[in-house]
């Protein structure tokens, strides 16, 4: 994997963020695109000093949301390295815990744009660019609830399954032009959009709660989910 390019949509926190670190350690050229500029920049420079085996993590400020900036996003990456090897599709948000009857429909807007449209966005403008290299792999970062029912969380789950749609059908259509379209979907993991649900929930909804309905007994660790992501790429 030396010497590959890899884009982390999302990179500047959490799973991102814990992948990016991940990628680096093995030599990888990773790009940190991410709509939060000063989070997304002290990240590259943090990682690029603790484990940076290539010799570049670097940041690019981007909004998924937006098509014109993912497509800008892939031509800067092919400017500056000629190549896009690997794509983690990681970028998402969880706007609201609650059940549909007391949902907003601006933030159910905003998690169908960010987890399903803006995913589409990047997956279409980084297998076109795959497409012309005749190879490459896509990690999408999907959800324990893009399989399952999940309490208060129907607006959030729809947009997770709709991450697994497009994987499995992209990944049938590109098996055989070298490029590998794969997800994960992880339980609860410990970072900034859990401790935002957690925080401000009612008694019902706590870390005891959630960590008692996964086998372990846990949270996920970022790391943890970055190890899949990596042997997936
Ligand atoms: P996080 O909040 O730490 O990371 C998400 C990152 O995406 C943030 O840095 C944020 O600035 C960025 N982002 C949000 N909207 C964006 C946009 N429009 N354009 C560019 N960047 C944008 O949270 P976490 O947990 O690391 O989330 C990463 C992914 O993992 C998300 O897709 C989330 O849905 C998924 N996930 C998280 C789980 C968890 O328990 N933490 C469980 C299963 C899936």
């Amino acid at each position: 994997m030396t010497n590959a390019v890899a884009l982390i949509t999302g990179g500047a926190s959490g799973i991102g963020k814990a992948t990016a670190i991940k990628l680096a350690s093995l030599g990888i050229h990773v790009v940190i695109s991410d709509r939060r500029r000063d989070v997304g920049e002290a990240a590259a420079k943090e990682i690029c000093g603790a484990s940076c085996r290539g010799d570049k993590v670097q940041y690019i400020q981007n909004d998924v949301t937006n098509e014109d900036h993912v497509k800008s996003l892939i031509a800067t990456i092919i400017e500056e390295f000629g190549q896009l090897d690997m794509a983690v599709n990681n970028a998402g948000i969880s706007s609201e815990v609650v059940s549909i009857d007391a949902s907003n429909s601006d933030n159910y807007s905003a998690m169908v744009n960010t987890n399903l449209v803006g995913l589409y966005y990047c997956m279409k403008h980084q297998i076109i660019q795959m497409l012309k290299q005749k190879q490459g792999a896509i990690v999408n970062v999907a959800s324990i609830a893009s399989l399952n029912g999940i309490p208060w969380a129907a607006t959030y789950a729809s947009t997770k399954h709709g991450v697994v749609g497009l994987t499995k059908s992209a990944a049938i259509d590109h098996a055989q032009q070298g490029i590998r379209i794969n997800a994960v979907a992880p339980g609860a993991i410990r970072t900034d959009i859990i401790a935002k649900q957690l925080d401000g929930h009612d008694e019902n909804y706590n870390q005891e709660i959630i960590s008692a309905i996964h086998p372990m007994n846990r949270l996920g660790k970022p790391e943890e989910v970055a190890n899949g992501i990596a042997w997936l790429l």
